[in-house]
């Protein structure tokens, strides 16, 4: 059984450990001083929202955050998913398809047009989830980065 709540500050210990492996499979570093300030904004529960999924033993194996932002197709706001995180012990249990739902439930709650997300093409663990729960867009991701 999974139990999914919202991260408070309590959950920092928990918090770091299951950031530190999401950036890990990404083989990605943010600086600390990123780190502290997405985990207080997501504390904050205002612009970041986050949730983390536990064991019946209370033990915290998944992450999820995201947040809402307008958008002229609408004229309430669209829900990102950003960061989706399932500790590699606790895999293939439904972890995953339970924070993807905690972000759905959340989104219709709040009343959000839409939920959406990305991944990497060759996820194919991920999009293996993503294909039973959501619908693939065919879109393609460009960005520019600015220093
Ligand atoms: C993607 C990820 C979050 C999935 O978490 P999870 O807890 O293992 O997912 P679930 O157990 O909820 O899986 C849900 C479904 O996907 C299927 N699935 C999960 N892993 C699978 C795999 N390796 N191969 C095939 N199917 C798989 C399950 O069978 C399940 O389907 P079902 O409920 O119909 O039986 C997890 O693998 C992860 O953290 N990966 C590393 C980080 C990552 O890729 N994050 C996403 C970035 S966009």
């Amino acid at each position: 059984m999974t139990t999914i709540t919202r991260v408070t500050a309590a959950d920092r210990g928990d918090w770091d450990e299951l950031w530190r492996g999401y950036l890990a499979f990404y083989k990605a570093t943010v600086p600390p001083e990123v780190t502290e300030a997405t985990f207080a904004r997501v504390v904050a529960d205002e612009e970041l929202h986050g949730a983390i999924a536990r064991l019946d033993d209370g033990r915290a194996i998944g992450l999820v955050h995201w947040l809402t932002h307008s958008a002229t197709w609408t004229t309430g706001v669209y829900c990102y998913l950003e960061d989706l995180f399932v500790d590699r012990s606790a895999r293939g249990a439904g972890a995953g398809r339970a924070l993807i739902e905690h972000v759905r439930s959340w989104a219709e709650r709040t009343g959000a047009a839409k939920v959406y997300w990305l991944t990497a093409d060759d996820n194919a663990t991920a999009r293996a989830l993503y294909d039973r729960v959501a619908r693939a867009t065919g879109f393609v991701h460009y960005e520019i980065t600015l220093d």
